[in-house]
């Protein structure tokens, strides 16, 4: 493991200076207009941060943003390879830029992310998709600026993909999407190696950022009117693990629940075998952690946990929500779970629907198994049916959906506080947003109230959303 895997700080100054040159360049091509770039991150939570970073390098340079590809001058998709389907998408979205950029030769199509960084793709891309100007991998993102600079004077292809274990590169600009909610990356990388999983193949070994530079950017954030901040990291439960400062995940958050300011914090993901009573200890004691915890299980059959390597028992994952349930009230439990694993049986199945049943998830992110190339799980040849999977598959959301619902059932006349976020999708005169468990309230009322809290008593529901009224704004 890299012990310092930080990006000196004059490096990061040079690719300041970078983006100067940049822009000196972009106000001298574009001296008619304000260029505009279109970005577009696919997959998780980490890949939106990422890809406010990027928009926040782009800024720097000179860049105004769209929505619209079609307007666009810089057009860039940053990729996900978690599932097949993901990149499946990525590939349309780029054949479909072909045309536009017959049209128009000068636009930058550029694609990044985890998709790339995977070798197979990467020359893929090199060789049957030449429209693509600027190709670069996880461990390259800070280096846009020097990119770009190569891109915008050489008018040529430029691809940076570089095997690595993986860097921290702080103090880069930040255009963030919201104005409420903001993401801190808190680590990055992953060495868990789950059989079916790409993550580790592309994003590199778990490191942390020093705790002094989380807490210095929430405090900034909460001072500029952020109201939420959620945590991430593939394992948030390993924070520290490697580093030479003294501060585990738990200690970090009883730190930030300290930070002056009305303000929530959230954190994923949680690996469940590094999931400790004192993490739980540490939720039930700080006021600002939310009573969500997402604790993806996968499968609820030993068998085939042992098989993905997970590290732990469908009975210890329990005993830890059962611990969890008797120390916070009200604790809300959401899930990922894979149908389908090679090999996966009727009877391993029937192990995860009574897992799901037992826990009462508040909701499920379930995926069907996605062979990735590389993985271990890949060599497993014991694939299961199509249809049955289709079949389980249509098992497990139908349960789910019940779970869901009896569970809004039971919270009816319950007094809920709701960050607002956003307009209401139940109606225009509604706004929305989470409540501490995680789920989604909506009640009529202004969007003046979007970055406020509001007490709201749950009246109904509708699918996965939960109606109320608003009691009180704070
Ligand atoms: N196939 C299907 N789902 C996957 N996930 C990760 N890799 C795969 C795969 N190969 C799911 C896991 C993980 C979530 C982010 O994506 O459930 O928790
Ligand atoms: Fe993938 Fe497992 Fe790492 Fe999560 S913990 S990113 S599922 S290898």
């Amino acid at each position: 493991m890299n012990k310092n895997p930080h990006v000196p700080a004059e490096e990061i100054a040079a690719q300041a200076e970078y983006s100067r040159m940049c822009a000196d360049i972009i106000r001298e091509r574009y001296y008619y207009k304000i260029p505009l770039a279109y970005v577009h991150s696919f997959g998780c939570q980490q890949n939106v941060s990422d890809g406010e970073k990027i928009k926040g390098m782009l800024s720097q340079m000179g860049y105004g943003f769209t929505d619209n590809a079609d307007e666009a001058d810089f057009i860039l998709f940053n990729t996900c390879a978690v599932r097949e389907g993901a990149e499946s998408r990525v590939f349309g979205n780029v054949g479909s830029m072909k045309k536009q950029k017959q049209r128009n030769p000068k636009i930058t199509l550029a694609l990044c992310g985890c998709m790339v960084q995977q070798e197979h793709i990467s020359l893929k891309i090199k060789k049957s998709y030449p429209y693509v100007d600027l190709l670069f991998g996880t461990h390259v993102l800070h280096k846009l600026p020097q990119m770009m600079h190569e891109r915008l004077s050489s008018m040529s292809r430029v691809f940076n993909i570089t095997e690595d274990e993986g860097t921290i590169a702080e103090d880069i600009p930040i255009r963030r999407d919201g104005t409420v909610k903001a993401w801190v990356p808190i680590m990055y990388g992953c060495n868990n190696f789950c059989t079916y999983c790409v993550v580790p193949l592309v994003r590199g070994r778990e490191r942390s950022r020093c705790p002094d530079r989380v807490l210095d950017e929430i405090r900034s954030l909460i001072v500029d009117g952020y109201k939420e901040v959620c945590l991430l990291g593939q394992n948030v439960n390993s924070y520290r693990a490697g580093s030479d400062f003294d501060m585990n995940f738990s200690q970090l958050l009883r730190e930030i629940n300290n930070i002056e300011g009305d303000f929530r914090i959230r954190f994923m993901t949680s690996h469940p075998k590094d999931a400790s009573h004192e993490l739980i200890d540490t939720i039930a004691d700080c006021g600002k952690v939310c009573r969500h915890i997402h604790l993806p299980v996968q499968s609820g059959s030993d068998r085939i946990l042992q098989l993905m390597n997970r590290g732990y028992t469908a009975d210890s994952y329990l005993s830890l929500v059962e611990y969890a349930k008797n120390k916070i009230p009200g604790v809300a439990f959401t899930s990922d779970i894979i149908v389908g694993f090679p090999g996966e049986t009727e009877e391993d199945f029937a192990k995860t629907l009574e897992l799901v049943k037992r826990v009462g998830f508040s909701s499920l992110f379930t995926f069907i198994y996605s062979k990735r190339e590389g993985t271990k799980a890949a060599q497993y040849s014991d694939q299961t049916p199509k249809e049955e999977i289709d079949r389980r598959f249509k098992q497990l959301t139908d349960l789910q959906a019940q779970i869901a619902a009896d569970n809004f059932a039971g919270r009816i006349g319950q007094s809920v506080r709701v960050l607002v976020d956003s307009q209401g999708r139940l109606s225009p005169d509604y706004v929305g947003g989470r409540d501490d468990s995680g789920s989604n309230v909506e009640f009529k009322g202004g969007t003046e109230l979007i970055g406020s809290f509001a007490d709201v008593e749950i009246t109904d529901f509708r699918s996965a959303i939960i109606v109320g009224q608003c009691r009180m704004q704070n």
